[in-house]
């Protein structure tokens, strides 16, 4: 291999876009029975955004990637890879290539990558994959979702939690590694707790000969088992991602997880010991917005000058799957 190829990971850009139309707690309770201060106390949430039936998941996801690469003063023709991370594209075949084409990143090869609410970090360590090995040096990573199509509007238990929207990050290739370790995991014999499956129906093609012709039905969740599991399994695989990285809890500046719900960040970073103030949170404005969450609430605080050059960030996905990541970081953008 080419010596002068630069190994290390920098994220150069981030960016985010929301549907304009948002919802909050209490126009909800017009839709199901709830209440402002159920959903508040039980989840931190106040407000999600939800796409309208004319927009589309490949709009918001342009847009945030737009954003980024303007940051990281790219143009669409120097980016190599785009992976978008989603469970919910508006095309089945995925939606990355639309994307591509909406860029005009004509340069770049384009695939979906499907991990549910862990997706942006199992989509942050595939991407620096092909850093790492030298084949491409400028990735676009794009995480989005639009749950709102897939849950069921009549089930208060699951449709007050999610939100739509879209997050991106450019990363490049650099001198210095700024992707100090990862830890990856999937737990596929829990995988009835959280679901969006396909139910097909039986057609008769010809005696004998059978399809299945149906269609995906409506999320469903265990909520109290992913609230156990999340708070056993992600302080844990923070842990292990940092005793890689050959750091301690302590040296950590930021906990940037999946923003699923406020009481699951508190309980994690209370098991971590780590103080309130380190907690990256924006759930309360958008919900839950799947792959979309991490990035989103990067790209803000990364707005605001929230993080100083050299801080180190410990982030974690989690979800369906069941599937679990975590990846520290540090924090190179200006
Ligand atoms: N409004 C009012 N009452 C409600 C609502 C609601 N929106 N939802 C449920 N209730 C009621 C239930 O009917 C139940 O009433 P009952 O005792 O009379 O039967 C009562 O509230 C308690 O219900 P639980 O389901 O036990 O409530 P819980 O305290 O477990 O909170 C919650 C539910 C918020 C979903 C919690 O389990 C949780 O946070 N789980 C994690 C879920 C999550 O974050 N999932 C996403 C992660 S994975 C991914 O991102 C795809």
């Amino acid at each position: 291999m080419n010596s002068f190829i630069q190994r290390g990971i920098r994220l150069t850009g981030t960016g985010s876009a929301v549907p304009l139309t948002s919802l909050d707690n209490h126009q909800l309770s017009q839709v199901v029975t709830t209440s402002d201060d159920w959903i508040k106390t039980r989840t931190g949430i106040c407000l999600r955004h939800i796409l309208q039936p004319s927009d589309s998941l490949t709009v918001i996801a342009t847009q945030a990637a737009q954003k980024a690469m303007e940051m990281a003063g790219l143009g669409p023709q120097e980016i190599d890879l785009i992976i978008l991370t989603t469970s919910t594209p508006d095309d089945l075949f995925g939606s990355a290539a639309l994307i591509q084409a909406q860029l005009g990143a004509t340069r770049a090869v384009a695939f979906d990558l499907t991990a549910a609410c862990s997706g942006f970090v199992f989509g942050l360590v595939t991407a620096a994959q092909f850093i790492k090995s030298g084949v491409y040096q400028k990735i676009l990573l794009i995480g989005a979702d639009v749950l709102s199509r897939w849950v069921d509007w009549s089930d208060r238990r699951t449709c007050v939690l999610f939100g739509d929207g879209a997050g991106a990050v450019v990363l490049q290739a650099s001198e210095h590694e700024h992707l100090l370790g990862f830890q990856l995991y999937t737990d596929g014999a829990q995988n009835h707790h959280l679901n969006l499956s396909y139910q097909a129906h039986e057609k008769t093609l010809i005696d004998q000969v059978y399809v299945g012709q149906g269609t995906y039905q409506p999320m469903t969740m265990n909520g109290q088992e992913i609230y156990r599991f999340a708070v056993q399994k992600v302080p844990e695989v923070i842990e292990k991602a940092l005793f890689q990285a050959g750091y301690t809890v302590e040296q950590v500046d930021w906990l940037l997880l999946h923003q699923a719900n406020q009481r699951i960040l508190d309980a994690v970073a209370e098991r971590l010991g780590l103080p309130t103030e380190k907690i990256i949170s924006n759930v309360a404005k958008y919900g839950n917005t799947s792959a979309a969450s991490i990035p989103i609430a990067l790209d803000e605080a990364t707005r605001q000058s929230q993080f100083k050059k050299g801080d180190i960030v410990a982030m974690a996905g989690f979800g369906a799957g069941i599937s679990w990541g975590s990846a520290i970081v540090e924090w190179g953008l200006i």
